[in-house]
């Protein structure tokens, strides 16, 4: 069987979905691979390398897609390449499925059997091919990076002959896996650092980090038990926009990562508090794709208010990183294909009374399969 991967041709997507190592590995599984000439370039990786690693360099989409049974990519493919997928291909990449109704039918439409990672369920055996997750680190990484650059003060205490500059003050909202990741990043760099999350299980992974846990405790937030945040209620909302009208201007980076499944993200920093900053303070919004933590985001652009407070509000944070985004993509994406493969047929057998099959697959056979997008009944 054949397993085809692209360039990706998203603007700002620079990642690519499989790597000389993982490569090597799908081939030993018995897979042919194809790969489009100049797939890796943007990550760092040449055809030659492919090629190294037992690739077959394609001219072009149509000539991998030939003839091929799999589809791996990092972002679902626009329609011009999906009409070049041959019926029955299994596509396996991450969907977006709430910014993109049309596809999971289009999917189906065209008999392509679509895999969305994102919607990989979050247990123990699943975890190593959470793209979520993976993706997420990098981007908390990446996000204290870019508030560094932007932030002209310095990060640590620096005491010298000509006078002390003080520490950065740093205040991460929304404590998952991007969240955790902008803490560590920022204690590394030597900020003093503070967080919030609605979850209790977050306030002890801030405080072991070395950073100052900050929220609301309340019945309600007792209740966020599960991997996922809740939607908050009005009364929640009202007593974090007291605590955080104290904190926000305080700190001089602000790091917004709080996200609701499913849902848009919930507005954290008002206006006014970004009002109430000081001057050269940063706003990074990790959640801009989602509409963003902070009210004044504008998703996909830098910009600097009235009171020179910076708001960076990033699209698609993985691909600012993506040599070590693509390298952890693509193993999630072999882990997934390995742990559903048929040796004896050398081919994937996507059982769909598995509990990860059931999370992931959108589309069988020409059919919509997943229950979230079964149209409803007439
Ligand atoms: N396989 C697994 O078991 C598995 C896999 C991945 C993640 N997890 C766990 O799930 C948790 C969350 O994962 P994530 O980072 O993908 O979450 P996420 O990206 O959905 O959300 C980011 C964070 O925002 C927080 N948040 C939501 N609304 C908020 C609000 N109003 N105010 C403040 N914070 C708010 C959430 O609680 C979460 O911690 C992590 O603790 C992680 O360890 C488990």
């Amino acid at each position: 069987m054949r397993l085809a991967v692209l360039k990706e041709r998203r603007a700002g997507e620079a990642r690519v979905a499989a790597t000389p190592d993982t490569v090597k590995k799908l081939i030993a599984l018995g897979l042919s691979v194809a790969i489009e000439a100049g797939a890796g370039l943007q990550a760092a990786i040449s055809d030659e390398e492919f090629a190294a690693a037992g690739a077959q360099i394609t001219p072009d989409a149509a000539t991998a897609l030939k003839g091929a049974g799999i589809l791996f990519a990092v972002q679902a493919p626009e329609p011009e390449v999906r009409s070049l997928v041959e019926p029955g291909t299994l596509l396996v990449c991450t969907m977006n499925t709430f910014g993109n109704p049309e596809l999971v039918p289009a999917l189906a439409a065209a008999k392509i059997d679509g895999v969305a990672m994102e919607m990989m369920p979050r247990i123990t055996r699943a975890q190593s091919m959470d793209v979520l997750s993976s993706q997420a680190n990098l981007s908390g990484y990446r996000a204290l990076i870019e508030a560094a650059n932007a932030f002209a003060r310095g990060f640590p205490m620096m005491m010298t002959a000509a006078g002390t500059v003080p520490p950065a003050r740093v205040l991460v909202i929304g404590a998952g896996v991007a969240g955790l990741q902008a803490i560590a990043t920022a204690r590394r760099l030597g900020g003093i650092v503070s967080g919030t999350d609605v979850r209790p299980a977050a306030k002890e992974e801030i405080k072991s980090l070395g950073a100052t846990y900050i929220g609301v405790d309340d019945e309600e937030s007792a209740k966020q038990t599960g991997p996922y945040a809740g939607q908050m209620s009005e009364e929640f909302r009202k007593k974090q926009a007291d605590l955080m009208a104290a904190t926000v201007a305080k700190n001089d980076i602000i790091v917004c990562t709080a996200l609701v499944q499913g849902r848009k993200a919930p507005v954290i920093v008002t206006s006014e508090m970004v009002a109430a900053m000081r001057a050269g303070s940063i706003i990074i919004d990790l959640a801009a794709d989602s509409g963003g933590n902070c009210a004044d985001t504008v998703p996909g652009e830098t910009i600097t208010t009235a009171n020179g407070v910076t708001i960076i509000g990033h699209r698609n944070w993985p691909s600012r990183i993506a040599v070590a985004a693509s390298q952890l993509y693509a193993r999630n994406l072999l882990t997934f294909i390995t742990t559903f493969w048929d040796s004896s047929a050398k081919a994937p057998k996507l059982t769909e009374s598995d509990d990860i099959i059931k999370g992931v697959l959108l589309t069988k056979g020409g059919q919509v399969v997943h229950p979230n997008f079964i149209p409803a009944a007439a």
